[in-house]
């Protein structure tokens, strides 16, 4: 994306400022963070930053006025520094680079801002960004005041700036759209490359098995072979019932030919995430109770596309996925009949968290759970079911409008437990793909790899 994109996203959030009485918004990028003594983190920017400048240097921050005027703190270029850390662009070349009106060394933010806040009437940062901000801010505003006998009038109020910028970051652009169509192509190529993978061993050693860590590998070497930049999150690859573990680590269990293995992985490229779960039989063939299960979560998945289109709210995949899923568990015993009643009063009861305890997706961007509100905050509350078996007073969740990207992932986890049945135990599955919002419904973007069951043992057949 070019700087234009850029520039546009903040004369936008410029009008947002000035339509929420005006004020000063500070942006800080992501700190480095140190992984054991002196070796750190690969750097990855801040995803509120970055969408403001497209710039990617560490120790960077933007200062936007309600006016539209941007000021950019960066690192100073520096010849000793660089032959160790590679290039910088600097304060000089930045307004050309990217567009803002000014840059400072980043050293200088602290001598430079009681000045620009100084008669602005609120002061815009991002709550809880990590990073130390607010410390500093309280620090920039006590300055102002301590001036006060010079004329400088300081902000009278803190705000959220993230009530402005994830309305903002919500709704994607074409140009971010087909970033991540892009990244769902490569993450389903890589899903489909492991599923190849752990047919090709259990072909050639029947009795063998295969490390988790072995398939973890698969999708790394995909991704980056790719031109992803890395995974955007702990990828989750989980021999059979450690897939009942819902943030399983990637890890060196070994996965036998009868199991499953659930693979929860999808990489960021150009800053925006994918997010795609595949479960499938190790050595290409569902047993009985797999395919029995899988089948449930499929046809809940399906259900939830269905409900995803504009005008839907973004609850409503879930209240389908959960109707399918708890018809599901009733018709295989998982739960009785004689025990929990109807479908309806599974429901009420919440019973079907025993195999079915989390929701059924959430936004996605340049964050895996991307910035954006789920309530509708323009309307009336009311008393509905938490979801836990109590009731919780809160709008109704939003509605989908096109360009909002979402998650759809049902599963089922059976833990083994007094009454049910044998045959279930330690079967983990979920399914989930990646879902644009389009006029007419939505579009999935991460459907690259198979996903009906008689199209995964086909795939792994070949
Ligand atoms: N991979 C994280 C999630 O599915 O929410
Ligand atoms: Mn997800
Ligand atoms: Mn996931």
């Amino acid at each position: 994306m070019n700087s234009d994109t850029y520039r546009e996203r903040r004369a936008q959030l410029a009008q947002a400022l000035r339509q929420a009485g005006g004020g000063i918004a500070i942006v800080m990028t992501a700190p480095e963070f140190l992984r054991n003594r002196d070796s750190e983190h690969p750097y990855r920017h801040d995803s509120y930053f970055h969408y403001l400048t497209g710039f990617d240097e560490p120790h960077s921050g933007l200062v936007l006025r309600a006016d539209g005027h941007s000021v950019l703190f960066c690192r100073t270029q520096d010849a000793a520094q660089e032959i160790w850390t590679g290039h910088r662009l600097g304060p000089e070349a930045a307004p050309q680079a990217l567009g803002v009106d000014e840059a400072h060394p980043i050293d200088q933010l602290d001598g430079r801002l009681p000045e620009m806040l100084n008669h602005q009437s609120t002061v815009w940062t991002l709550f809880g960004a990590p990073g130390g901000l607010e410390q500093r801010v309280s620090g920039w505003l006590g300055t102002v005041r301590d001036r006060s006998h010079l004329g400088s009038i300081g902000p009278g109020s803190h705000r959220d700036l993230a009530l402005l910028l994830d309305e903002m970051r919500l709704i994607k652009s074409p140009q971010e759209i087909a970033t991540m169509r892009r990244a769902g192509a490569i993450s389903a190529g890589a899903h489909a490359r492991a599923m190849r993978f752990c047919a090709q061993r259990f072909r050639a050693e029947p009795g063998g098995s295969v490390r988790e860590y072995e398939i973890e590998a698969e999708l790394l070497h995909e991704f980056r072979r790719r031109g992803a930049q890395s995974p955007a999150y702990t990828s989750i690859v989980a021999a059979g019932a450690n897939a009942c573990v819902l943030h399983y680590a990637a890890s060196d269990a070994p996965l036998k030919a009868d199991e499953l293995c659930l693979i929860d992985a999808g990489c960021e490229l150009d800053g925006y995430a994918s997010d795609i779960t595949r479960t499938f039989p190790a050595s290409g063939r569902f047993s009985a109770a797999q395919r029995e299960l899988y089948d449930i979560v499929h046809a809940a998945q399906e259900a939830a596309v269905a409900a995803t289109h504009p005008g839907a709210r973004q609850r409503d995949a879930h209240h389908a996925a959960v109707r399918v899923l708890a018809q599901g568990m009733l018709d295989t015993g998982l739960l009785s009949r004689d025990q929990h009643g109807s479908l309806d009063d599974v429901i009420a009861s919440t019973a079907y968290r025993q195999f079915y305890m989390h929701g059924t997706g959430h936004w996605l961007g340049r964050d895996v759970h991307d910035a954006g509100e789920y309530l509708a905050l323009d309307e009336p509350a009311f008393e509905q079911p938490d979801g836990l078996g109590g009731k919780v007073v809160k709008p109704p969740s939003r509605r989908l409008q096109p360009g909002m990207v979402v998650t759809l992932e049902p599963g089922l986890y059976v833990r083994p437990a007094e009454g049910v049945p044998e045959r279930y135990w330690h079967i983990g599955i979920r399914i989930e793909d990646d879902a644009v919002i389009t006029e007419q419904g939505c579009e999935l973007i991460s459907r690259g790899v198979p996903v009906h069951a008689d199209e995964i043992e086909a795939w792994m057949k070949a």
